[in-house]
């Protein structure tokens, strides 16, 4: 499942995030890569213990926790401290590959990946290119979006970012450990959950509601983990 999600971020958060990185110090992408992604990831990333990174880390968190749809699509039981890349001149693109499995976390504990995702924090008209490419069973998308606007979709995927041919593409990315591994019971889930807050809107609170609410949680119970 692919979504993507508006207004992740207030406009002035987004200034803020913004205002930030253009402080931080920016290193090559290729740091963070596995054996395979290196071969082909061309893009710049805020270093480790660069000052601004714990503050716009926080400001990020703090926007993925108060967002419903997000936690729906992810339900997320451990979210990796986000990143943030750049692309641009001779550093302008990410090629095909699959995100690695796990990652070590900073507490040192290793993070499945179940679930990426990738805010983007530049404005799309102040760029071309840089799309975010996911393969998927049901075919290609490609992906561009607003500023402040975040795509969530399976770790599992084969994508890539299109080389940017002008200005400079800044997003922050994400790595999330879901409590439910599968993905089709996450997108049976978060089919159930959209279509609950429908009815109850249509309809206010009804007996069978209240019971389908309770399939909703029992299948969560069932399937949760971590
Ligand atoms: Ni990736």
């Amino acid at each position: 499942m692919l979504l993507t999600i508006d207004g992740v971020l207030t406009p002035q958060e987004l200034s803020t995030v913004r205002a930030l990185l253009s402080q931080a110090r920016w290193a090559s992408g290729s740091a963070t890569a596995g054996v395979q992604a290196a071969t082909v990831k061309n893009n710049e990333q805020v270093e480790e213990g660069s000052p601004p990174l714990a503050q716009a880390r926080e400001i990020v968190l703090t926007a993925l926790n108060r967002n419903a749809l997000f936690f729906s699509a992810a339900l997320p039981a451990r979210i990796l401290p986000p990143f943030f890349n750049r692309y641009r001149g001779q550093t302008n693109h990410y090629g095909p590959h699959v995100d690695g499995a796990v990652r070590r976390g900073g507490d040192g504990r290793w993070l499945r990946t179940d679930v990426s995702a990738t805010l983007f924090l530049s404005d799309p008209a102040s760029y071309d290119g840089g799309e975010l490419t996911v393969h998927d069973t049901f075919g290609v998308h490609r992906v561009k979006l607003a500023a402040g606007a975040m795509v969530v979709y399976p770790s599992s995927s084969v994508h890539e970012v299109a080389p940017v041919m002008r200005g400079e593409r800044i997003a922050c990315f994400m790595f999330i450990e879901s409590l439910v591994r599968d993905p089709l019971a996450r997108r049976v889930l978060f089919d159930l959950d959209m279509a609950l807050v429908e009815l109850r809107a249509q309809l206010g609170e009804t007996p069978p509601l209240v019971r389908l609410t309770g399939v909703y949680h029992n299948l969560l119970r069932r399937w949760a983990q971590g």
